[in-house]
């Protein structure tokens, strides 16, 4: 990378949830064009972070930093009109609208018309190889085709940031490389990347770098492979089957 500039920060962020610290002092920084995975245990802090980086929860102390501007006390859709944009573990759907419209509701996060929103849609599907399930109703689609139709929504509000929660997870090896020569696809287009994933083998080849979480806390943060050399992580997350794995 040419140059190394900042595109989205979480400063000194923390979450409580009664007694529970979900997320503790997180500083991680998003360098512009980079795709950064982000590990760690089940429960270790990841979609809360997303949360957090989204707007969707606010933090107890710390602070998200979006293209150089204070995130504080804004919605959702105002952080997604700055240009950041996040996908939901649990892909949601707009059950009863078809695909295209699903797709056009994200579009209209900068479309000034309803032909726009679809011409964009209909791009988006194309790219994500979900033309030919255009007109069909959401709930018809299978998970492997509502994991890529999250990412086409997602993708129709032209982010400028990208956080994928999972968008890998439950699909078959063959899906989910797929779905990883997507993202990169994405990346080429100049959208910066931060992926949540537990599928090894994708997030170690798709990332830049990799942050571990752990009990709420970033225990490593780093390249792929110091990160799957770490002890710390090695006894948190991946386990010995790991390292013998990459050996
Ligand atoms: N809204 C909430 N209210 C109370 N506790 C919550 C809430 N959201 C998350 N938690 C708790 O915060 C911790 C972190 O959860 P989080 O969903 O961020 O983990 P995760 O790393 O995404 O895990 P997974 O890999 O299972 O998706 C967990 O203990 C979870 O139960
Ligand atoms: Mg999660």
């Amino acid at each position: 990378m040419a140059e190394r500039s900042p595109i989205l920060e979480a400063r000194t962020v923390t979450k409580r949830f009664r007694g529970l610290v979900a997320v503790r002092d997180l500083d991680l920084v998003v360098y512009e064009g980079e795709i950064l995975g982000l590990i760690g245990p089940n429960g270790a802090g990841k979609t809360t972070s997303f949360n957090l980086l989204s707007g969707f929860e606010r933090p107890d102390d710390g602070e998200v930093v979006l293209r150089g501007e204070s995130m504080r006390g804004l919605e959702p859709w105002q952080i997604c009109r700055r240009g950041l944009t996040r996908t939901f573990q649990i892909a949601k759907p707009l059950a009863n609208l078809t695909t295209l419209q699903n797709v056009m509701v994200g579009a209209f996060n900068h479309a000034r018309s309803e032909a726009a929103a679809q011409r964009e849609a209909d791009e988006v599907l194309r790219f994500v190889g979900l033309d030919r399930r255009r007109d069909v109703q959401a709930r018809a689609l299978n998970i492997a085709e509502r994991k890529r139709l999250e990412l086409a929504r997602a993708l129709a509000t032209r982010p400028r940031v990208l956080l994928l929660d999972e968008v890998a997870a439950g699909l078959n090896p063959t899906e989910g490389a797929h779905l990883t020569e997507l993202v990169r696809q994405v990346r080429e287009r100049g959208v910066t990347i931060v992926m949540i994933e537990h599928v090894m083998r994708s997030v170690m080849t798709v990332s830049d770098r990799v942050a571990v979480l752990h009990h709420g806390v970033k225990i490593a943060d780093g390249p792929p492979r110091d990160v799957a050399r770490d002890q710390q992580v090695i006894q948190a997350y991946l386990g010995e089957e790991y390292l013998f794995a990459q050996s």
